[in-house]
């Protein structure tokens, strides 16, 4: 099993190794019809930065719990977090047909299994949420509101529909807030459940969280404008062709890279209370600031 005991002790790339093992266990445990396992294994392994899980465990570890409790939380949130990428990608979101260096799961299986196959992962992510053993009805809950939350999200972002008082900017914010937002947060929190954290703890993680999630698709526009193809793994300079509401297209480049910096400063105000526990937390920001793929 897992033994995270020490989580002090692991470096990065440890840590990484034992949430790849920890996702690929979680498919292989299960008896699926063997397309569907081809699939979903090809869907949510080989690549992805692990954003999602390594926030959970950190934010377990800076508020005092065990990561290895925070594990199936982990795992859960980067099956919702794959989920959302397989139908993101499909025809009619995205149209996208590089994911990870790779063809795109609906590219390499076809579109009946790639929907599919997202299902399934939201299924299996639900099972892992509740098998953990501190915070499981919390860690559950918290997953299933933010998914909806994302799922929204993306209806504004492929369909529009905003309140009508909403302005560019707001609208712009809400997209962000909900189809990216909602998932980097719900990682904070069900790190901060499973180490059964206080009111005042899960609350800091909360606004902590939302910081992350916003400044993450801030920076993720950018790079869409600003890398290549190659260099990203997906294909760059989609969203100008498809007419996203994007924060470079809305505020320009310049602007945009000023408020990943203003995003930064905010986190550094939160996690100031926290001390060195939050040093992790602080490394997690700066790299998700200043990340280029
Ligand atoms: C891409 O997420 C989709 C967004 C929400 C912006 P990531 O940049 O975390 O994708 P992977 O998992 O590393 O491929
Ligand atoms: C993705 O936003 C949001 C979700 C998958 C929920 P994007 O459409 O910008 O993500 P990429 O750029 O395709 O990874
Ligand atoms: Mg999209
Ligand atoms: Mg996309
Ligand atoms: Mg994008």
């Amino acid at each position: 099993m897992l033994e995270l005991k020490t989580p002090q002790l692991l470096s990065d790339d440890e840590l990484l190794a034992h949430v790849e093992r920890a996702l690929t266990q979680t498919i292989a445990a299960r008896s699926l019809a063997a397309k569907l396992k081809e699939a979903t294994h090809y869907a949510l392994l080989g690549g992805g930065k692990r954003v999602r899980p390594l926030l959970c465990l950190h934010c377990c570890a800076a508020a005092s719990g065990n990561m290895d409790n925070a594990m199936p939380a982990a795992v859960a949130i980067e099956m919702i977090h794959a989920f959302s990428l397989v139908h993101d990608d499909l025809p009619a979101l995205d149209n996208d047909d590089l994911r990870r260096g790779r063809a795109t799961t609906h590219v390499a299986f076809g579109e009946a299994l790639a929907i599919l196959a997202g299902d399934a992962l939201l299924s299996i992510a639900m099972e892992q949420a509740l098998s953990s053993k501190i915070g499981a009805a919390h860690i559950a809950h918290e997953l299933a509101t933010s998914t909806t939350e994302m799922i929204s999200g993306q209806v504004l972002d492929t369909l529009g529909g905003f309140p009508t008082n909403f302005n560019a900017a707001q609208q712009l914010e809400l997209i962000h807030r909900q189809k990216t937002g909602a998932l980097i947060r719900a990682a904070c929190r069900m790190g901060a459940f499973a180490a059964g954290a206080t009111a005042d703890t899960l609350d800091r993680f909360t606004r902590w969280g939302e910081t992350m999630g916003l400044m993450f698709q801030v920076v993720d526009d950018i790079l869409d404008e600003t890398q290549s193809s190659e260099h990203l793994g997906k294909s760059a300079g989609k969203d100008a062709v498809q007419g996203k509401m994007t924060y470079p297209k809305i505020h320009g480049i310049s602007w945009s890279r000023d408020h990943v910096k203003e995003l930064l400063a905010q986190s550094e105000q939160l996690l100031k209370p926290l001390g060195p526990a939050a040093q992790p937390l602080r490394t997690m920001a700066q790299t998700l600031a200043t990340r280029t793929k």
